[in-house]
């Protein structure tokens, strides 16, 4: 799959305006709720897009949103394209590269994973400190992206500073906000009761089937991360009971009201580029 970037975010800087974004912000499972709190919104079906299919899981709208949010300027990506769908990795790769192109120096991605670490009980949220990349692909290897060949230093792979910011945003709001290692897994299926003792030794404290390839793409861009995971359920072998799609977006809708307040904060501070 060849996906001209230059014609697709030339489309949507034409359908979303020529004013710079300061940040994008990816909306996963159940999380969307956000999109719809943007002030003056335009929004733009991914489909809208040259060469960008529909995202059709349940739980994902697929489409940008491009407005304001506590006075800043945001481009919202509601749903997002898997590995796990059987979408290729340019494809996977290539909103964050939009996102760059119209101006995003920050991204800030979310995503439901499971609870490794026992501590954190499903509905706790959780600063991404690091990541495991076990989805058995390279990413950003967009043919016709400007990084193109360059080995991304994923010594921070999730900023600092941004990751300060999201504490002190929590603290005042009176969030709970833990920090973690995510492992990041190509599913579609769930992991099994074995792999999740796997990712816990290895280092893991949530898993999931996102994110990593979002900020791969964005450290090779230069674009700063900053990575939140709402534990919707306990991963495999950990609780008796067997996972379900469906609980995972419904669980993830029912503390998403949270995690929008801590997004709005945490918009509200980011820093002036
Ligand atoms: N495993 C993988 N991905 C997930 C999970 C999980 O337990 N929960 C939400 N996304």
């Amino acid at each position: 799959m060849t996906i001209d970037l230059d014609a697709a975010s030339a489309a949507l800087r034409e359908r979303l305006g020529a004013e710079p974004f300061e940040a994008a912000l990816v909306l996963g499972s159940g999380l969307g709720g956000l999109a719809d709190a943007v002030d003056d919104p335009v929004a733009v079906p991914f489909t809208a897009l040259p060469g960008f299919p529909g995202a059709a899981v349940a739980g994902h709208a697929g489409r940008w949103v491009g407005g304001w949010l506590e006075r800043r300027r945001i481009l919202v990506q509601d749903g997002r394209y898997h590995i796990y769908e059987g979408w290729p990795p340019e494809l996977v790769c290539a909103a964050v590269y939009l996102a760059a192109a119209l101006g995003a120096g920050v991204l800030v991605v979310t995503n439901a994973a499971g609870s490794v670490r026992r501590v954190f009980e499903p509905g706790t949220l959780v600063a991404l400190t690091d990541h495991l990349n076990l989805m058995g692909r390279r990413f950003a290897l967009l043919r016709n992206l400007p990084g193109e060949g360059r080995m991304a230093d994923l010594t921070e792979p999730y900023d600092r500073e941004l990751r300060r910011s999201a504490a002190v945003c929590a603290r005042e709001l009176g969030v709970a906000l833990e920090q973690g290692v995510y492992a990041a897994l190509s599913g579609p299926s769930y992991e099994t009761p074995a792999e999740i003792r796997m990712v816990e030794r290895l280092g893991a404290d949530l898993v999931g089937m996102s994110t990593v390839p979002e900020v791969i793409s964005a450290r090779t861009l230069g674009v700063r991360s900053l990575g939140l995971s709402l534990v919707t359920n306990w991963a495999a072998g950990i609780a008796p009971t067997p996972l379900d799609h469906e609980e995972v977006v419904a669980m993830g809708r029912r503390t998403a009201g949270t995690l929008e307040r801590l997004l709005r904060r945490i918009v509200r501070e980011l820093p002036r580029a």
